[in-house]
């Protein structure tokens, strides 16, 4: 593991409150981390592997450009090793009781079919890389952070999801096994540490341009899937990562409160008319 980005001279305790984002050079997670800094205004200790040295190069710019502090470690974030040592680094930076925030926003999925002859099939280490980076690590962390007391009271735990869940995209199976998963260890988690003062939530947003989903598709065929998507949506147009991160924001803040336990769809009613496209090709909107 190797730190990315440490002040000369860093004190070796915090001075303020914490989030913790995984994934942070991730368009989501750089979005959510740029955010916190500014408003509630947190430091940001962040994770990823470094195949985007120049995003962490530019978060780790805006976030200490915000005033904060910045702590990027490069490392993989998901298996119990990787979280014990991600921890273990954590608490030489941020005191007791200074996380925030904890954001998880790895995306790392393995794509295929259960059963579709011809097709990739999805293999035991497939289900295994996929459950560990998008779901089983949001368990871990949380864990871990409770273990250390690094939770800040009243802290934060935010896990994202899509509309995927609720559907059934061929090839994304895994994707949408793994946010079913994560939905329940969000429920489940927010009645077990909920009396603690903690809040656990997911964000479920649509679909937002990262790399995520861009590596998923040809260069035409992402164009494709964007167009059609922003036109089925009612605001036609995709969310933006800015968009996710402000209520990341609100969520982190004291408004956020009572947010627990639940999904917060953010879709903006992204998938909510896929039959109409089917019964009504011709939209309300477009000319008669
Ligand atoms: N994009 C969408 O349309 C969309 C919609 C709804 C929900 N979401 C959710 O939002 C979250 C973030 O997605 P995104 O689209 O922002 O992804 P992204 O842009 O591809 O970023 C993924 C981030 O995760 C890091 N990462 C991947 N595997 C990791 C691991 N094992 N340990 C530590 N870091 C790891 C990546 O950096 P390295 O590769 O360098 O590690 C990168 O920083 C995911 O949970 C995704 O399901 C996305």
């Amino acid at each position: 593991m190797t730190v990315a980005r440490k002040r000369e001279g860093e004190a070796m305790t915090s001075d303020g409150e914490w989030a913790v984002i995984l994934g942070v050079t991730g368009g989501t997670g750089g979005a959510v981390a740029r955010a916190l800094a500014r408003s509630p205004g947190l430091n940001v200790f962040g994770m990823h592997r470094g195949h985007y040295p120049e995003q962490a190069e530019a978060v780790a710019r805006d976030v200490q450009g915000a005033g904060r502090r910045c702590h990027l470690v490069q490392s993989g974030a998901a298996t119990p090793e990787e979280v014990r040592r991600g921890t273990e680094e954590l608490a030489t930076v941020a005191g007791p009781r200074s996380v925030r925030v904890l954001v998880h926003a790895i995306a790392n999925a393995s794509y295929g079919h259960f059963f579709a002859p011809g097709r990739k099939r999805f293999e035991p280490a497939h289900f295994r890389k996929t459950f560990e980076a998008m779901s089983d690590s949001f368990v871990y962390w949380t864990q871990a952070l409770l273990d250390r007391d690094l939770l800040a009271d009243g802290a934060r735990l935010i896990a994202f999801s899509n509309p995927m869940v609720d559907s059934v995209v061929t090839g994304w199976g895994l994707v949408s096994a793994a946010k079913a998963a994560l939905e329940q260890y969000v429920r489940h988690l927010g009645h077990e540490i909920g009396p603690m003062g903690y809040r656990v939530m997911m964000l479920k947003f649509g679909l937002v341009d990262t790399v995520a989903v861009q590596r998923a598709f040809e260069p035409g065929e992402w164009a494709r899937v964007r167009r059609e998507i922003a036109a089925g949506t009612p605001a036609r147009r995709l969310s933006t990562v800015e968009e996710v991160a402000r209520v990341v924001s609100f969520l982190a803040g004291p408004e956020g409160e009572w947010f627990h336990a639940a999904t917060i769809d953010l879709t903006g009613g992204q998938t909510g008319a896929l039959l109409d496209g089917i019964f009504n090709p011709r939209r309300l909107d477009e000319p008669g």
